[in-house]
């Protein structure tokens, strides 16, 4: 009997070690900054789809991969990684867990080439089925402390009239912050990765943070190829885009950077990480970590041989002799919202920030959870489902009854999964096995099986 119950309590321990990973501290906003526990958080990241979206196969549901690689992230000196689609139908625990060890974060898109907004179809592409789906990731991955941030988008606006799909966008991420308060989730940052486009990138990011707080983002984010070495802090034109940033109310950090028309050197490495740019940026995410068509590679994977290219040479050098500024790199603790935009057609063609309510048949999602996800392999989104019918009323996204738990850092659920993956340390797990077998003891092993 005394050995079943041993043997009871580490198929426990083994089984949960998969689940629990080590223990790493969500990462907070607190005014326009990122925060981990009471230090200043600044992403050091690389981008990383091996594959790209033509060959699509989801990074995190590999675990051989996932490790392989996270031997180079951490040669590299990162902090975080961006995934831009994952199969919500896989499992992900022991890639997130094996970050967790190393101390990485991960930043994830909620999309996929299948379950997105349409940029030209928003109307009909903002439905049910579509936020089933980004639900169900949100669920799956807001359980992970190590998950840093969901993107509700990515360069869905790519020019002045695609504008006109910025409330669907706005209105994914509402529900996004919907629904992680709704089902007492941690309140994993949500925001949108725009693309580099110069003529109404100032009014997305200020859209994104205008009108009611339960419309608002947690966070914006840009890609941004304007620094070309060699080139300076004002030849890039990175000064113009501190200045034009200062006093925006919500983190901001560029979610792909790394012009590579000349050789990389990364030298707008120390750039970003210098208090010229701290007090507005919280740093940022190299494009990309695997060389794919577009040669921006940091490595070559053939196979499950991972080749290292000259510029994985000039990142780790330029990361290693780049340090975070000391202290909390003059961040602004106020925060909060900006005016909306004014409509200035064909660059910026949104009135006012009335947003879509959100679909009928997806609010029982809010109460229900979302179920399972339909994975890579599930039938799309883009025509399927029901449409929002109506506009929102403001507030329409908020939670009244968890306002308290919703901002808790560790937005401990009741469900059993989300207690599972509480972190736990190594110096705990002696005592999770003496509470094991504590409760063997008491209540016979049967239980602990359940
Ligand atoms: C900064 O703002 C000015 C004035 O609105 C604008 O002309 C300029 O293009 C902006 N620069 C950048 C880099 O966003
Ligand atoms: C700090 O943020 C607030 C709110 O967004 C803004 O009004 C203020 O101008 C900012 N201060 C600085 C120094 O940027």
């Amino acid at each position: 009997m005394k050995t079943t119950v041993t043997s009871v309590a580490t198929a426990v321990l083994l089984g949960a070690s998969a689940v629990l990973g080590s223990s790493v501290t969500p990462i907070t906003v607190k005014g326009n900054a990122f925060f981990q526990g009471t230090n200043r958080f600044y992403i050091r990241g690389v981008d990383y789809q091996p594959g790209g979206s033509s060959k699509l196969a989801d990074p995190i549901a590999d675990a051989e991969g996932c490790k392989r690689d996270i031997q180079k992230f951490k040669d590299l000196g990162l902090n975080t990684v961006r995934v831009y689609s994952v199969d919500n139908s896989q499992d992900h625990d022991e890639c997130m867990n094996a970050l967790a060890e190393a101390g990485i974060y991960l930043v994830l898109d909620v999309n996929t080439p299948k379950y997105a907004i349409n940029r030209a179809e928003p109307k009909t592409s903002y439905n049910d089925v579509y936020l089933q789906y980004v639900f169900a990731t949100v669920e799956m991955f807001a359980k992970y402390d190590n998950t840093l941030a969901f993107f509700s988008g990515n360069e869905v606006i790519n020019d002045g009239p695609s504008s006109k799909s910025a409330p669907y966008v706005k209105a994914v991420t509402r529900d996004i912050r919907t629904y992680l308060r709704a089902r007492k989730l941690r309140h994993v940052p949500v925001g949108y990765s725009a693309a580099d486009v110069d003529t109404n990138r100032l009014e997305m990011a200020e859209y994104m943070n205008c009108g009611p707080d339960d419309e608002r983002s947690d966070f914006f984010a840009f890609n941004d190829y304007s620094w070309c070495d060699p080139s300076s802090f004002t030849t890039s034109g990175w000064d113009q885009k501190v200045k034009n940033f200062t006093g925006y109310g919500i983190p901001l950090f560029l979610s792909e950077y790394g012009c590579n028309t000349n050789e990389r050197k990364f030298e707008e490495v120390s750039a970003l990480y210098s208090t010229e740019m701290t007090s507005v940026y919280s740093g940022g995410l190299v494009y990309e970590y695997s060389e794919e068509s577009s040669n921006y590679g940091l490595v070559k994977i053939s196979g499950n041989n991972v080749k290292e290219l000259p510029d994985y040479d000039a990142l780790k050098t330029a990361y290693s002799k780049t340090a975070n500024p000391k202290g909390d790199g003059n961040y602004n603790s106020t925060g909060g919202a900006n005016p909306c935009p004014a409509k200035n057609s064909p660059s910026w063609d949104v009135e006012g920030d009335s947003l879509p309510a959100m679909p009928a048949p997806a609010k029982k999602y809010l109460t229900q959870g979302a179920g399972k996800g339909k994975g890579f392999s599930g039938s799309g989104s883009m025509e399927a489902g029901t449409q929002s019918t109506g506009t929102a009323a403001p507030g329409s996204g908020s939670v009244s009854e968890d306002s308290s738990s919703s901002s808790s850092s560790s937005g401990a659920s009741s469900s059993a999964a989300a207690v599972a993956v509480k972190p736990i340390g190594l110096s705990t797990a002696s005592m999770v096995m003496g509470l094991v077998t504590a409760l063997s003891t008491l209540f016979g092993a049967s239980l602990i099986l359940l």
